[in-house]
C-alpha cells in the first residue's frame, strides 16, 4: 500500500470482522419553533450487522429509509444515539485516544457525487497527496509516488496528475474520489450511491474498479444503492431497510432467489430486470405511500402497505430472526410464497 508507515491493528480484536454494528440507533430531534417541544425522528431503528474483510454488504431501500444516516454513522461522520460499533476491532463509540487517528483512518466514504466532493481549485495531485500530507511523514517526493501509483491503480493515466478536477468525465472523476478514499489504507469503504449519478455505461465500468480494488486490497464495501441491479452485481450479503428499520437481510443469493419479506419482495417485484419467468419473480406493485418517519405505524413499519397483513402486525413488532438461511423480521413470513 501506498502508506509507508501504517502500523497493524494489534490486541484490540473483537472478531474478525471488519465492521461490527449492534442495534445502531440515530434518532433525530427536529425542532418547530422556538418554544415547541422537539419531535423525534428515528432514522434508523436499531439496525445490526457485520462485514468481513473483502465482502461487500449493500444496503437497499426507497428514498427515506435510513440507508445515508446509517452510511454517515459507519463512516464516522455521525455519532450513533444509541447502539455498539466496532471497526477493525476497535470500539468506534468510545474510542481511547491513541486509537482515534487509527480508527479514522480505517474507514473511508465515496459520495454520490463525483461533481461536489472533489475541491475544483486543486489539482488531482494535490487531491490525492493531501491525506499523506495531513497524517503521514511521507516526505514530498514519496507523497507523490504514492498518488500517481494510486492513479495508475484506478485506471488514470500520468499525466491526469496535474490537471483539476472539471477537466474530467463523470466515471474519472468517481476513480479520483475512490483514489482519495483509498490513499490512507483503509479496511472499509462505505459508498453512498457511488454510480448512481453516472451513465449506465460507465457505471459497469466504475463497479468493476471496485471488485478489482477489493479483490487486490481485501478491502470491505458498505455499499448503499437504490439500484438492485447494480447491487446484484456487486454485493455478497444484502441488508433490506424499510422506514429505519432492518426488514430482511442475509446472503444475496437466498434473499435474490428467494426473498421472505414482503417488502423484499415487493423491492424485487419491482425491478424490471428481475421480474418474469427466469426469476420466478412476479410483478409486484406496493399501494400507498411511505409513511412519515415522524409518525410510524405502530407494531411492524411495513404493516400500513403489506399485501399480507394481519392483526398481530398492527400490534407487534416482528423481530428479526432466522428463517431459511437468513433473518427476517415478519410474524407471517412462513406462510408466504417466496415469489
Ligand atoms: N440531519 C438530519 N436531521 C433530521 N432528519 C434527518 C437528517 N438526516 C436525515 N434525516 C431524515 O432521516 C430519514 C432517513 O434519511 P436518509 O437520508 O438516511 O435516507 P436514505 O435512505 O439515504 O434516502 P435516499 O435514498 O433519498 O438517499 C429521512 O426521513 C430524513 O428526512
Ligand atoms: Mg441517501
Amino acid at each position: 500500500m501506498p502508506v509507508g508507515a501504517g502500523d497493524p491493528p494489534s490486541g484490540t480484536s473483537a472478531g474478525t470482522s471488519v465492521v461490527s454494528a449492534n442495534n445502531l440507533q440515530q434518532t433525530y430531534q427536529i425542532k418547530r419553533g422556538m418554544f415547541a417541544a422537539a419531535d423525534q425522528l428515528r432514522a434508523v431503528g436499531g439496525v445490526s450487522f457485520t462485514v468481513d474483510a473483502g465482502k461487500t454488504l449493500a444496503v437497499v431501500g426507497e428514498s427515506g429509509c435510513g440507508k445515508s444516516t446509517l452510511a454517515r454513522m459507519i463512516a464516522l461522520i455521525e455519532k450513533p444515539t444509541a447502539g455498539d460499533l466496532h471497526l477493525n476491532g476497535m470500539n468506534a463509540i468510545a474510542v481511547p485516544d491513541d486509537a482515534r487517528k487509527r480508527l479514522r483512518q480505517s474507514v473511508q466514504m465515496v459520495f454520490q457525487n463525483p461533481y461536489g466532493s472533489l475541491n475544483p481549485r486543486k489539482k488531482i495531485g494535490s487531491i490525492l497527496e493531501a491525506p499523506l500530507a495531513i497524517n503521514t511523514d511521507l516526505n514530498a517526493a514519496q507523497r507523490s509516488e504514492n498518488g500517481r501509483a494510486m492513479m495508475a491503480r484506478v485506471g488514470l493515466r500520468p499525466e491526469h496528475y496535474e490537471r483539476y478536477p472539471h477537466m474530467f468525465s463523470g466515471g474519472q472523476r468517481q476513480r479520483i474520489a475512490i483514489a482519495r478514499a483509498l490513499m490512507l489504507d483503509p479496511k472499509l469503504l462505505v459508498a453512498d450511491e457511488p454510480v448512481s449519478a453516472l451513465d449506465v455505461s460507465i457505471q459497469a465500468q466504475v463497479l468493476n474498479l471496485l471488485l478489482d480494488l477489493q479483490e487486490e486490497m481485501g478491502l470491505a464495501y458498505l455499499f448503499i444503492s437504490h439500484d438492485l441491479g447494480v447491487v446484484r452485481h456487486i454485493a455478497h450479503d444484502v441488508l433490506v431497510m424499510y422506514l429505519g428499520h432492518a426488514v430482511e437481510q442475509g446472503e444475496k443469493n437466498k434473499i435474490f432467489s428467494q426473498p421472505r419479506h414482503p417488502y423484499t419482495q415487493a423491492l424485487l417485484g419491482s425491478t424490471p430486470g428481475l421480474v418474469g419467468a427466469a426469476t420466478g419473480l412476479k410483478r409486484i406493485v406496493l399501494k400507498g405511500e411511505l409513511p412519515s418517519p415522524l409518525n410510524p405505524p405502530s407494531g411492524c413499519v411495513f404493516s400500513t402497505r403489506c399485501p399480507h397483513v394481519v392483526e398481530r402486525c398492527r400490534l407487534e413488532r416482528p423481530l428479526m430472526r432466522e428463517l431459511d438461511g437468513r433473518q427476517v423480521a415478519c410474524h407471517e413470513a412462513e406462510k408466504l410464497n417466496s415469489a
